[in-house]
């Protein structure tokens, strides 16, 4: 009687302790303290990489009762540099389905651009492209580049995105629509290509 009442508690504490021995053991500790595994694409719902294309409308308004773009710095020898080195602009520009201002809104371009180069016109772009139209609502590409704003067109390169552009890589093609040159205001079409999920 008291033999099989013994053998299953001991078979119980024999499991406890080598339970304990197991998550004591060096492996079991590095996999708990491990910052980084290899997952499969799948796992995170990733299946085939596609290319995109976008196309919209970038409207930079620098002047008249509501800019959206608006200087936030520049160096004090900025007012003797004829590319006005060291400006620095925030902007929160509409992005427009076509040219004209009141084409339906896709977004905004959130983000700094400012003048970069000494010799010629060089902008350091560094912008979120955030989508608010249709199934790209809530998604975001990011835009890092040199942007020669008076070459015919400049391209920079797409360096991510979030939402429906996660692992979004690619590039941008802009290409000034107008300018007006007695406000400053400008109307820029972009295309996009860019690789994502
Ligand atoms: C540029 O701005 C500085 C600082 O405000 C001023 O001292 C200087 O005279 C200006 N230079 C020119 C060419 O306007
Ligand atoms: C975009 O998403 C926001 C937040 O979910 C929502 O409030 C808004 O109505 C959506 N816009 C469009 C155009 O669907």
């Amino acid at each position: 009687m008291a033999k099989s009442k013994t053998l299953p508690r001991l078979a119980s504490a024999f499991f406890v302790i080598l339970t304990i021995m197991v998550l004591l053991s060096p492996q079991a500790r590095a996999k708990q303290n491990r910052f980084s595994r290899i997952l499969s694409p799948a796992s995170l719902g990733l299946r085939k990489e596609k290319l995109s294309h976008l196309h919209f409308y970038f409207h930079d308004i620098v002047s008249g009762p509501k800019p959206t773009a608006v200087k936030v710095a520049e160096a004090l020898m900025t007012n003797t540099s004829h590319t006005g080195f060291g400006v620095v602009v925030m902007a929160d520009d509409p992005l427009t389905a076509g040219p004209s201002r009141t084409s339906k809104l896709l977004g905004k371009a959130q983000g700094i651009y400012a003048s970069a180069a000494q010799d010629e016109l060089g902008l350091l772009m560094v912008m979120n492209y955030v989508f608010t139209e249709g199934k790209y609502n809530g998604s975001t590409l990011s835009l890092l580049g040199q942007n020669k704003a008076f070459n015919a067109v400049r391209e920079m390169p797409i360096v991510g995105g979030s939402g429906l552009f996660r692992f979004a890589r690619g590039y941008a093609q802009a290409k000034t629509h107008s300018l007006d040159y007695k406000t400053g205001n400008a109307v820029v079409e972009y295309n996009v290509y860019v690789f994502h999920y």
